[in-house]
């Protein structure tokens, strides 16, 4: 039997490998993504950005410079120019306590090559990053997402849930595919509130929002969650968040920890 998202979604407090197992290899790689999978998490984490050539590739900043050896943007290049960097070396030189030769090789996966490697047995969490530079963005992850049957009829079917700081681009997603999870991530840089009329809104297209964990109080999850909405905040990399997140009502977690996170989960 497969695992929808109804199962993991509604009824468990699930882990998102953000950018993979990304405390413990290069992110954003299926190696990490596959790592991730064996330390327990429910959903692969998947940032997009789109080629010069329009293939949507997984990386986390518009530019290659800070996870490759090679320099300037994601739509400067053509997919052939940016399978030829070396998305791993970076890792090891940057956290060699974690440093692993075979990562060297590494590659910059595309999303089609993801689905085509964990087809449907897995379960995939993804962002629409800068859709604003990226026209058509939402189409072609669209039409991905159909032709490898990951949406479902049914919301709680699905095999996916898209998440973006964008509610256009979310909200350009559900008029496509009204079944498609959503959720609206949202960045606060003081104590976050989700007013009536916010809430109301966010109802209109998404099932739940992703706020940054470090603004959040249990009043804030426990008004989303009377609203009906999931909350996955993110990036819970600590014992003590993710414990007093769970304790809190919280659905789920963005972690570059699935391990610890699914060892905590195990106990509660
Ligand atoms: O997508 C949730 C979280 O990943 C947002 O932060 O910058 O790591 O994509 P970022
Ligand atoms: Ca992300």
């Amino acid at each position: 039997t497969t695992t929808t998202t109804q199962e993991k979604m509604n009824d468990q407090f699930i882990i998102i490998a953000h950018r993979g197992a990304s405390a413990y290899s290069p992110e954003h790689t299926i190696d990490s993504y596959q790592m991730a999978l064996e330390l327990g998490a429910d959903y692969i984490e998947i940032d997009l950005q789109m080629t010069k050539d329009g293939e949507l590739v997984a990386l986390h900043d518009h530019t290659v410079d800070r996870t490759t050896n090679g320099k300037g943007h994601v739509r400067s290049y053509t997919l052939k120019e940016l399978k030829n960097l070396d998305a791993g070396s970076w890792f090891n030189e940057e956290f060699p306590s974690q440093a692993n030769p075979s990562f060297e090789s590494l590659k910059i996966p595309t999303l089609e090559e993801i689905f085509q490697y964990f087809g449907d047995d897995v379960l995939y969490y993804i962002e629409t990053k800068k859709p604003s530079i990226y026209p058509g963005m939402e189409e072609k992850l669209v039409e991905l997402l159909r032709k490898y049957n990951l949406i479902g009829e049914q919301i709680h079917d699905s095999k996916v849930i898209l998440q973006s700081f964008s509610p256009e681009s979310l909200n350009h997603i559900h008029k496509m595919e009204p079944t498609i999870p959503l959720i609206q991530l949202l960045s606060y840089k003081q104590p976050a509130m989700l007013t009536k009329n916010e809430l109301t809104k966010l109802k209109e297209y998404a099932v739940g929002v992703g706020p940054n964990f470090d603004m959040i109080s249990e009043e804030y999850i426990k008004t989303a969650r009377a609203a009906g909405l999931l909350v996955h905040p993110y990036t819970v990399n600590q014992t003590n968040d993710m414990e007093k997140l769970i304790d809190w009502g919280a659905t789920g977690a963005f972690t570059n920890y699935s391990d610890t996170l699914y060892n905590i989960l195990k106990q509660t």
